[in-house]
């Protein structure tokens, strides 16, 4: 009677522990812990590397191995080359460096389609086998300014180019992302096609939407924005700075009297008192510009 609550526990703690071991192995955080294991990595991105490394290996390997000579032989035997498993070998051990387990695992996947790929298909061919692979038979990627599950189109401005060629659409290319477009500084609107405060529109010849600063400073005739202050333009808006303009008054006339007396002193052809007066003027026009004063 004893004997199956004990039996009961093992069991529990059996379940127990291998809760504990499925956690610990499928939990998102065990990716995290685990170099070499990101899965965020979006797959068109692999695809992609791998498909550039792949051509980049197919036409160094066509190259390499046999050196000028055009005998027949040697004809016969480029041609067995061009084709080879040898070459294959080759080209794939390079398309993915050794840490990348997203990459290897895809490539496995894509192996024997890309074999039957490289037996039956004309060298030239070789500018198309990113479309091949990436969008036609990996599904990962999409055209060009397309993007999601179903390669839907981004939004385009009134000169036929992706965000009006002033910003990014999420997921272009690619499979995922939510097609919104990432406008550019100065840029906005949902297909950038507009500028933000503080910028006009023009639009150039080529139909291109260009946003350009404002200066707030000049663009009122009569009153500059900041009164009495000075006015600084800078990109995207204004900033006043210095003393206002009434606070500079007193300098004005101090420094106007000290040159009446000045003048009239060498007026009077008194000199020896105008140089005094000169001098000081000079002296306090120095202490004001350097705003000591
Ligand atoms: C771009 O957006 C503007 C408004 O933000 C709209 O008037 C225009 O028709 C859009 N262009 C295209 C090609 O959808
Ligand atoms: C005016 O603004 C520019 C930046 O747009 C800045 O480099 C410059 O130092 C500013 N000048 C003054 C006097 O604040």
């Amino acid at each position: 009677m004893s004997f199956l609550p004990i039996v009961i526990n093992i069991s529990n703690r059996f379940v127990f522990f291998l809760c504990l071991l499925v956690i610990l192995f499928h939990s998102p955080c065990s990716t995290m812990m685990m170099p070499g294991n990101l899965y965020d990595v979006n797959p068109c991105v692999t695809c992609k590397t791998i498909s550039d490394k792949f051509v980049e290996g197919y036409r160094k390997t066509a190259k390499s191995n046999f050196g000028g000579g055009n005998t027949d032989w040697e004809e016969k035997k480029l041609k067995g080359y061009a084709k080879s498993e040898t070459r294959l070998i080759e080209i794939m051990e390079d398309a993915c460096s050794k840490s990348e387990s997203q990459c290897s695992t895809f490539l496995e996947k894509y192996e024997d389609q890309i074999e039957e790929w490289y037996q039956t298909t004309s060298p030239e061919l070789i500018d198309n086998f990113y479309q091949w692979l990436c969008l036609d038979t990996a599904k990962v990627c999409c055209p060009e300014g397309t993007f999601g599950k179903n390669c839907r189109q981004c939004h385009y401005g009134d000169n036929k180019r992706v965000c009006s060629g002033n910003g990014n659409c999420d997921g272009d290319g690619t499979r995922s992302g939510n097609g919104r477009c990432i406008c550019d500084t100065k840029y906005s609107g949902t297909n950038c096609s507009n500028c933000q405060n503080g910028y006009t529109k023009s639009i150039d010849e080529n139909n291109q939407v260009i946003c350009s600063d404002v200066d707030e400073c000049r663009s009122n005739l009569f009153i500059s924005p900041c009164i009495f202050y000075k006015c600084n333009n800078t990109d995207g808006g204004y900033e006043c700075y210095g003393e206002p303009f009434f606070r500079q008054l007193p300098k004005m006339s101090t420094l106007a009297v000290l040159l009446l007396t000045c003048s009239i002193l060498m007026y009077k052809e008194m000199y020896g008192l105008a140089s005094l007066a000169c001098i000081m003027t000079s002296i306090v026009l120095i202490l004001f510009a350097k705003n000591i004063l």
